[in-house]
């Protein structure tokens, strides 16, 4: 791997100190190794996350991101930033809702000498306000958590993806892809009945949770494999591989039906809101 980027010294801090650091900040979704015998979430419930999962389809992405630019949506505490900054990456930023886990990520980044990557309070709602677009945009696990996906990933295509994009969604359903018409008959053929493969496990299909989902009620929504795809082509976005199941490798493209407007909308406030 070429082009290791340590923008700035490691944060000296002993063992001891580091440790009561990361409890400060304590519970920890991404278990990162800062070194001198600490790592952040060493009995996370899914084993070495997501360290594991990274490994499944880190092979998808270019060895060397010399001097690339990477926006980081939903960071959490940075895993994807410091790898991404690991091949080299120039310009990192990285965004989360949760002002908590962008303290963590600031103590990781800083810990481990890549105090350069730069962390916002933003939700991926307003990525526009970041005003530039980026190279690659990493977008992990964010989406089932949003009650409006299909905006977020319209309004991503619209201000900030200037090329790639690593995407995961946690998904149910069928893994099938049904190859579904361009344009649907309002009826089967012959009758009076709607066409039969909505109810194909191929048909793209989003599975809406109105209440929690794992003791979690930040869980809206699980697309099944053709929803993902399917969603992602809506935005904008042309899956190049699909390195696991739920992972995939975009680039961006045209958005369809562009000639009648944007996709992304933007609600107006009452005055009173
Ligand atoms: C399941 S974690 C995924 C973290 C990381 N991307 C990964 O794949 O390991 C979801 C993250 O998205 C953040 N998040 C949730 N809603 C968000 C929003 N509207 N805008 C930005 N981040 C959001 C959460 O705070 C959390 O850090």
């Amino acid at each position: 791997m070429s082009g290791l980027s340590l923008a700035s010294a490691p944060l000296d801090l002993s063992g001891d100190c580091l440790r009561e650091r990361v409890a400060e900040l304590a519970p920890w979704f991404q278990n990162i190794d800062l070194g001198n015998g600490v790592r952040t979430a060493p009995d996370h419930f899914l084993g070495n996350y997501p360290a594991f999962k990274f490994d499944r389809f880190k092979h998808a992405l270019p060895d060397d991101l010399e001097g690339r630019s990477v926006l980081d949506i939903g960071c959490n505490a940075g895993f994807y930033s410091l790898e991404m900054k690991k091949r080299g990456a120039g310009r990192v930023v990285g965004i989360d809702s949760d002002e908590r886990y962008l303290a963590q990520a600031r103590l990781a980044a800083d810990t481990l000498g890549y105090g350069d990557v730069e962390y916002r309070q933003l939700s991926v709602y307003d990525v526009g306000a970041l005003g530039e677009r980026f190279d690659w945009v990493i977008f992990m696990g964010v989406l089932y958590h949003l009650r409006h996906p299909l905006l977020a990933l319209d309004l991503i295509r619209e201000h900030v993806a200037g090329g790639h994009m690593l995407f995961q969604t946690m998904q149910r359903g069928s893994e099938d892809v049904l190859d579904a018409p361009d344009n649907h008959p309002f009826h089967k053929p012959g009758t009076f009945d709607p066409p039969e493969y909505f109810d194909d496990p191929g048909y793209p299909r989003m599975h809406f949770i109105e209440k929690e989902y794992a003791d979690d009620w930040t869980n809206w929504w699980a697309p099944n494999t053709a929803c993902s795809r399917a969603m992602l082509r809506a935005a904008g976005f042309a899956v190049e591989s699909q390195p696991e199941a739920e992972v995939y490798l975009c680039r961006v493209t045209d958005v369809p039906y562009s000639e009648y407007g944007p996709a992304a909308v933007y609600p107006a406030r009452g005055a009173g809101a």
